[in-house]
């Protein structure tokens, strides 16, 4: 969808395009832009020098007391390459080559690529047609080769957040599995989109559940510095700090990362007690939604994200999206998620653009 985008804006002009294929952030604010400004501006001997590893000692400990969790340490801390270099570190430290990761649909699509990369492979369940986890099928597909189970909340496309209460109902059916094979299966919770929960939705606390657990987060799109590659992960206090840090000391290395941007890194703490506004999603969520269910497309709000993940009219996403390409508008199909018959479209976009592609949608479906 990047190329085919890319392609018509070349053909019809940028502002010709509704492109809603993409997760691109919204643009970054003035104070990240001062925030990085100051970090480039800082200077101390060693400053453009390797770092450690696992990320500046006062980013980690910033990032510490500020991720919205008690009791968690900086050595809990290790900052990434986005929420990316995060998820491919968490995998190949704990799913050996051959192993599985399971996840469930719908599913950001890379995870199959990082699976893959750790030597493993990505098996996902079929999407539960109403829950965000299907947590019976859950508890049969896990098997003696189930390394890691890798979840995102908010879900990326769906919208749809995991709770305390499926977090608990889910450590007991990887209880129930340790018990009878003796394997710890570890939880991975992407949580790049935590910082977009909306109408007072919130993610549940995997730590409080399960305490083979790690999280990953992004600085991507709530800063809308997707291109700088700043991530991170935390680990669960519970596991054994030292030994796991060391082993993503020598995978940092290994995959030749070394370390995260370090001018990244410093903004994060320059940008000190940053809340991301929430408005400007807001608006755009409603103003999406307002252009599909106007179109006579059922779609209903997330409850975090950037997305509406809705029914393709015609019940064939692949088709819809093709049509739709054609006038213009640009969504991402649901068979790329594993959910064959949806569509994603992203509101994280101009307002014109969503201008646009309420004009195309009235133009399209306006029979109804
Ligand atoms: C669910 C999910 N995980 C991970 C990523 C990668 O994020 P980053 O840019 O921080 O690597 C994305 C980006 O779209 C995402 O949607």
């Amino acid at each position: 969808m990047f190329a085919e985008g890319a392609r018509l804006k070349a053909l019809h002009g940028p502002s010709a395009v509704a492109d809603l294929s993409l997760g691109q952030p919204l643009e970054a604010t003035a104070e990240v832009r001062a925030a990085f400004a100051r970090a480039a501006a800082q200077d101390w001997p060693g400053r453009f020098g390797y770092l450690d590893n696992l990320g500046h000692p006062a980013t980690r400990a910033h990032v510490a007391a500020a991720c919205g969790l008690e009791g968690i340490p900086p050595e809990a801390v290790v900052m990434t390459c986005g929420a990316a270099g995060a998820l491919v570190l968490a995998l190949a430290a704990f799913c050996p080559p051959g192993g599985e990761v399971l996840g469930t649909g719908p599913y950001f699509p890379e995870f199959t690529a990082y699976a893959r990369s750790a030597g493993g492979s990505f098996v996902a369940l079929d999407a539960h047609p109403t829950e965000p986890l299907d947590l019976e099928a859950l508890g049969q597909a896990l098997s003696p080769s189930t390394a890691v189970l890798l979840l995102n909340s908010p879900n990326n496309p769906s919208g749809r957040v995991l709770t305390d209460d499926h977090y608990a109902q889910l450590a007991a059916t990887l209880a129930a599995h340790e018990a009878t094979t003796g394997r710890t299966v570890v939880l991975v919770v992407d949580e790049v989109y935590t910082a977009l929960h909306y109408d007072g939705a919130r993610s549940g606390r995997p730590f409080d559940h399960w305490p083979a657990t790690l999280l990953v987060r992004s600085y991507s799109k709530d800063l809308g510095i997707a291109g700088e590659r700043l991530g991170y992960l935390v680990a669960n206090p519970a596991l054994d700090l030292d030994q796991l840090t060391q082993r993503l000391r020598q995978l940092l290395r290994a995959y030749g990362f070394v370390n995260a941007p370090s001018t990244a890194q410093l903004a994060i703490v320059e940008l000190g007690a940053h809340q991301v506004r929430l408005d400007p999603y807001l608006e755009r969520r409603k103003l999406l939604a307002q252009a599909l269910q106007g179109a006579g497309i059922e779609a209903s709000l997330p409850d975090g994200g950037l997305y509406c993940f809705f029914d393709a009219p015609g019940g064939d996403d692949v088709s819809f999206v093709t049509a739709m390409a054609e006038q213009r508008l640009l969504f991402a199909p649901g068979v790329a998620f594993g959910q064959p018959g949806k569509v994603r479209a992203c509101f994280s976009v101009e307002l014109e653009t969503l201008e646009l592609a309420t004009s195309i949608l009235d133009r399209t479906h306006r029979t109804r």
